[in-house]
This record gives C-alpha cells, sequence and structure tokens, in this order.
C-alpha cells in the first residue's frame, strides 16, 4: 500500500500536529503502544479514548529499573493494554506500599539484574520483603514477571526470577510464565506485551478495585541498539602515558544532525565490531569460507559479517556453552559446566576459537551462527556535559587486551576503538540513560565523587556542566590509578577546575608509586573526619569504577567511617548506607 502525502484530511492533520507538539518522547511511547493495541482489538477504533472506562479489568505494572528499559517496557504494556480498555496504572517498585500487595489481584512486574545478580536500586526494598520472611500469602494474586538481565552474567535475571519464585511460593497464580529477557531484548518484548495483552484483555475478569487508570510516562530514545546513531568521530588521544601498562583512549564524537540529547550520568551505547584476526581464525578453524549466508535476528548476512559485526565471540556465557554441550557432548565440557568454579573460570578469558580447538566440532555456518549471541553494546560512560560540548559527546576507554594460552586477545569494542577506527570514521552510538547517577538538582548540595580508573569518566562530565554553567558548587573528587607520571587521567583539566574553583578538593591514591599499596579507599579514611563532616552538611557521594574490587572496598570503607566518625554500630552504619542510597545521596555507576 502507498500512503499519499494527504493521507490525513486537514481537520486530522491539524489534531495531530497539535497534539503531537505538546507530547514528550515518554507520552509517545505509551501513545505508540495504545495504537498498536487498537490494531490488535476488534478493529473497531473507538472515536473517543476510554478515558474513565467503567467496570474495565484492573491491572498494576510494578516496574524496578536502574537505566530506564524496565520502565520503556511498562510504558508500552500500559499504552497497549489501555487500548483494549484496561484500567492500567505503572507504579515505580519505591514508591508501591508493600502492604497493598494481599489486596492485589493483577500485577505484572518488569525488573532488571544490576550489580551481580542484585535488585536494581529503587527494587531493594520490595525485594527484601517480597523474598523475605514477612511476605504475605497471595492466593488472589494472578501475576506475571517480565525479568531483564544480561546473560554475560552469571546470575542472569535473577531479580525478577526470584520475585517469580516468591510469588508462586506464596500461592500467586502466574498469567505467564517468568519471561527472562537479554540486552537484545526489543522483539522478545514487543511479543511479550501482544501476548500478554490478548490473553488479558479476553480473560473474564475477578478484579474489583476501583484504581484509576494514571500512567507515567517511560522514558525512551530515538536511536537505540536496534536503530543507533552513526556518530563522526572528532578526536582520538591515548592519554595514559607511553611507559603505562594501561592503554586509555578518550574519544571524542560529533552527534551532529542526531538531535540526541543527553545528562551528565548517562553514558553511550557502542556497536562495534570483533577483531579481524579473530575471526578469521574462527573460519579457519570450523573450515567455513565465510562466503555462506546465514539468517540472524538482525537480517540476512555471509558468514563473514555476521561474525565480524553481528555475534559476539570475544566473550562466553552460560548458554553459549550449553549449546555447545548439546551439539558436541563432550565430557570434559559437560564437567566444566556443572561446576560454578570451573564454569566462572572457565568464562574469564576464554573466547569462541577456544572453544573450537580445545572441543572440536564440524559446525556448518548455520550451526555456527545459532551457537552464538547478538552483539550486545558495550557502554562507556560519558565524560563530557552537552552545555559545554554541544553536539558532541566523550568517552573515556581502556583498551582491554591480554594473553591467553600463547594468544594475544582483545576485547571487540575497546580494540574497536583503539585500532579500527581514526578521526573521520562512523560509530554506531545510542544513549543509555541513567537516572540514577545524577548530580543533585541544588547545586548547592555538596557532592564527593569517588573513582579509580575510567571510573573518573563521568565526573569529567559532572565538572564541565558545573563550570558550563558557573555552578561553584562544594566538590571532592577521590582519583585512584596505577601511577601518578603515567595514568593520572585528564590532570590539567582537574587542576585548572580547582583553579576555576570548580573542582574545591581533590585527593589522588596511585597505588604503584611506593612500596605499599595505596587505593582511593585509604584516602577516605586518611580524610574520614572532614568525609563523615561533608556528609553531615547534606552530601551526596558517587562511585564508579571497578565493581569486583574498588567498589565492595570502597562500601565497606564508607561503612568503617561511619562507625568510627558517627558512632554507630555496624547494624545502623549499614541502615545509614541504605537510607543514603534510598535518599538518592550514594550513587553508583560500577561496572
Ligand atoms: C554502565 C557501564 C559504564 C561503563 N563505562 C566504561 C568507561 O567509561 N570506560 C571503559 O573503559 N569501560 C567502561 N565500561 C566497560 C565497557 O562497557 C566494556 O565492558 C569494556 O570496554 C570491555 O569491552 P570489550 O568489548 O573491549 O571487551 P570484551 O570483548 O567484552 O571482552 C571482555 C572479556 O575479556 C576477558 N578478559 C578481559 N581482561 C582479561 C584478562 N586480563 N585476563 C583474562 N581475560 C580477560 C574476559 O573474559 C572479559 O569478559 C562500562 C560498562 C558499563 C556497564
Ligand atoms: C553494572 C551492571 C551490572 C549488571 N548485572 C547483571 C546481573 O548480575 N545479571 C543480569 O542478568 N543482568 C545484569 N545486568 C544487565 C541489566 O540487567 C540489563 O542491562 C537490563 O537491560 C537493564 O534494565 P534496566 O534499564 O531496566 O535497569 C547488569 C548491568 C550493568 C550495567
Amino acid at each position: 500500500m502507498s500512503i499519499p502525502f494527504n493521507f490525513l484530511n486537514e481537520q486530522q492533520q491539524n489534531a495531530l500536529s497539535s497534539l503531537s507538539a505538546g507530547l514528550n518522547r515518554e507520552q509517545i511511547i505509551w501513545l505508540s503502544g495504545y495504537f498498536q493495541g487498537l490494531l490488535n482489538s476488534s478493529g473497531n477504533i473507538p472515536a473517543t479514548l476510554p478515558v474513565q472506562p467503567q467496570k474495565n479489568k484492573q491491572l498494576k505494572i510494578l516496574y524496578g529499573t536502574h537505566t530506564g528499559r524496565s520502565k520503556t517496557i511498562a510504558g508500552q504494556l500500559a499504552g497497549k493494554l489501555a487500548a483494549r480498555g484496561v484500567e492500567v496504572q505503572a507504579v515505580a517498585l519505591d514508591e508501591y506500599k508493600t502492604r497493598q500487595l494481599a489486596s492485589e489481584t493483577n500485577l505484572v512486574f518488569i525488573v532488571s539484574t544490576h550489580g551481580e545478580g542484585e535488585p536494581p536500586a529503587m527494587a531493594e526494598d520490595f525485594y527484601e520483603f517480597i523474598t523475605g520472611k514477612r511476605s504475605p500469602q497471595l492466593p488472589k494474586l494472578n501475576y506475571s514477571v517480565v525479568a531483564l538481565g544480561d546473560k554475560s552474567y552469571k546470575l542472569f535475571c535473577k531479580t525478577g526470577i526470584d520475585i517469580d519464585q516468591a510469588l508462586a511460593k506464596a500461592g500467586a497464580k502466574s498469567i505467564l510464565p517468568v519471561l527472562t529477557l537479554d540486552v537484545d531484548f526489543e522483539d522478545q518484548a514487543a511479543q511479550w506485551i501482544s501476548q500478554f495483552t490478548d490473553i488479558f484483555a479476553e480473560t473474564p475478569d475477578a478484579s474489583d478495585q476501583p484504581n484509576p487508570a494514571s500512567i507515567p510516562p517511560s522514558q525512551s530514545d530515538l536511536y537505540s541498539r536496534k536503530n543507533p546513531f552513526r556518530a563522526t568521530v572528532i578526536d582520538k588521544v591515548k592519554i595514559t602515558g607511553r611507559d603505562s601498562d594501561k592503554e586509555v583512549y578518550h574519544v571524542e564524537l560529533s552527534l551532529d544532525g542526531s538531535g540526541i540529547n543527553y545528562e551528565p550520568g548517562d553514558s553511550v551505547g557502542i556497536l562495534a565490531n570483533n577483531p579481524p584476526a579473530l575471526v578469521d581464525a574462527i573460519l579457519k578453524q570450523t573450515n567455513l569460507s565465510g562466503t555462506e549466508q546465514v539468517t540472524l535476528k538482525e537480517g540476512n548476512y555471509s558468514l563473514q559479517e555476521a561474525l565480524s559485526d553481528h555475534l559476539e565471540i570475544t566473550v562466553l556465557n552460560r548458554e553459549v556453552i550449553q549449546k555447545y554441550l548439546e551439539k558436541t557432548g563432550n565430557k570434559k565440557l559437560q564437567e566444566i559446566i556443572e561446576d560454578e568454579t570451573a564454569l566462572d573460570r572457565y568464562l574469564y578469558g576464554h573466547d569462541v576459537l577456544d572453544l573450537l580447538e580445545e572441543f572440536p566440532f564440524s559446525f556448518s555456518a548455520r550451526e555456527l551462527a545459532d551457537l552464538l549471541r547478538s552483539f550486545p553494546a558495550r557502554l562507556y560512560s560519558i565524560s563530557s556535559s552537552q552545555s559545554s560540548v554541544g553536539d558532541e559527546v566523550h568517552i573515556t576507554v581502556a583498551t582491554v587486551r591480554y594473553s591467553h594460552k600463547g594468544r594475544e586477545r582483545g576485547g571487540a569494542c575497546s580494540t574497536f576503538l583503539a585500532d579500527r577506527i581514526e578521526i573521520d570514521s562512523t560509530v554506531p552510538v545510542f544513549i543509555e540513560k541513567n537516572p540514577a547517577f545524577k548530580l543533585p538538582e541544588n547545586e548547592k548540595t555538596p557532592v564527593i565523587l569517588i573513582g579509580a580508573g575510567t571510573g573518573v569518566a563521568p565526573y569529567r562530565a559532572f565538572l564541565q556542566h558545573r563550570e558550563a554553567n558557573n555552578q561553584k558548587g562544594k566538590t571532592w573528587l577521590f582519583f585512584g590509578e596505577r601511577r601518578f607520571h603515567s595514568d593520572f587521567l585528564y590532570q590539567a583539566e582537574w587542576q585548572k577546575l580547582q583553579k576555576d574553583g570548580y573542582l574545591e578538593k581533590i585527593d589522588v591514591a596511585f597505588s604503584r608509586d611506593q612500596e605499599e599499596k595505596i587505593y582511593v579507599q585509604n584516602r577516605l579514611i586518611e580524610r574520614q573526619k572532614e568525609v563523615f563532616a561533608w556528609l553531615n552538611n547534606g552530601a551526596n557521594i558517587y562511585l564508579c569504577g571497578d565493581i569486583k574490587q574498588m567498589a565492595r572496598d570502597v562500601q565497606k570503607t564508607l561503612l568503617q567511617i561511619f562507625e568510627t566518625e558517627g558512632g554507630m554500630s555496624e547494624e545502623k552504619a549499614l541502615e545509614y548506607l541504605k537510607t543514603l542510597k534510598k535518599e538518592k545521596r550514594f550513587q553508583t555507576d560500577v561496572y
């Protein structure tokens, strides 16, 4: 069907213009769900919106999110259900009163997993409640859980799965089995929304809750993993010294023409291609030419293109090993997958070529492609502020290179940025919002910024923002790396910011400049009196960087400071940290 330019009559065009002019992106998402829902309904499009439907089915969507994806899916589901006449309400889990739970009849949970198998901060209390001893029996409740996660993490979708199990244990009935979503979730989520809407809208109702239909909008961006913007590289500079054993690049990308907006604290998602040497070695090992055609979710490609641009080959996960085992029936692989510690050890530092070399099997191109996961975008904390750089986005990237079993290896995206792009190349990007890592609204609120290595990236964005807006609040940076001479990322910028009054204090820890190791947490202890005084004056604390060691050690140190400086017991210190998190005064962006 071709759609003529004047497809809508003048009156409709005017109505559409005046409606869309007043809409934000979040409302557009809701409306797209709403119109899809209308299309899928009986086919009769009502002339008016069911603003106050009478005696309609009711459902609450409870979402728990860190970066906003769960909220987006909640918005889409809400729009679609509303179009089918359901009275729907979407509520953030940190705003939901758990005492209401026992009287609920229809709930959908959409929740992600963060940290190392932990709930996002906004879902922590609910998670503790529902999985704890005080959780009530819920025989009246019908529910479904959509769990967002990432298969590269050991505890895939743990929060959603645990919530699903806790609800089942409490006697609630699931409408559809728990849906676990990996990072390329869009198609599966859309299918599930349609299926759920059909089932829920068509089944007779037992609900009698008088909830008004009020749906908070969800957020979205025009560009996404599925539809990235091709940003041009404007600059790329190695910012670690020649004698450093780290290789960190500052990369500047142009967003010109995209209309993309971001805020300090957000990340940029990058869709890279894989190291060509690894693609070639995989083809050689499998005796495939690369010209074979394969069909992926994204479309039809030659195997060479698929391995280079669309599939993950540098990283393994449990599912890939499981599928490989099913194909090969290899005993040693079976032993690895059955032993959690052995599996963890195998997953770290091995890639698809290792599997093919160690457990040889004759794969067809189709079988090889089926084995592998779609390439998940890598995220990088944005190290610039649009108030200062306009249509640019800057990132700070540590190149992953290591040697294992006599082979030099490189991370897919970081070596793409280090080795395979140059000025004027284009890079597929999108913005990953991070509402949970934001400067305080009140510029007078003091901030303590703690970061090691590339963990300092978002603080460059924070301070650029403050400088561009002439906000001279109290700001204290703790930065850690290996060596002063080669690894002091953005040293000159911090010094200038300090001179100009945008950075009040800076404490640095260079772990390898002296005999004993000194880290940011040691500096925090040295300054504990003042750190606690800043907290007492309402300071926010930010923590960014390595999740495995640094984040854990810094949190432990903060608890220690609360105990010694605040005279708190261990329990009270933990409670205080929790309160700081809840009040968004302790925010983390760790990876
Ligand atoms: C919210 C967020 C923000 C982030 N911000 C930044 C940032 O600002 N800057 C930044 O540099 N990164 C950042 N990251 C990390 C980034 O997204 C990538 O994970 C990182 O660049 C590695 O990706 P890669 O594709 O290069 O490596 P991959 O292809 O993903 O390879 C990584 C794999 O290599 C193996 N490996 C790595 N090192 C070793 C080793 N020494 N020995 C053995 N095996 C090893 C492991 O199996 C590991 O899983 C962030 C991540 C998140 C989630
Ligand atoms: C630092 C970090 C830790 C994560 N940890 C896990 C994890 O342990 N298990 C998992 O399945 N997914 C994990 N994820 C993936 C997220 O759940 C996934 O990106 C999800 O789509 C985010 O949804 P949200 O935007 O609603 O928070 C993690 C993501 C990040 C950035």
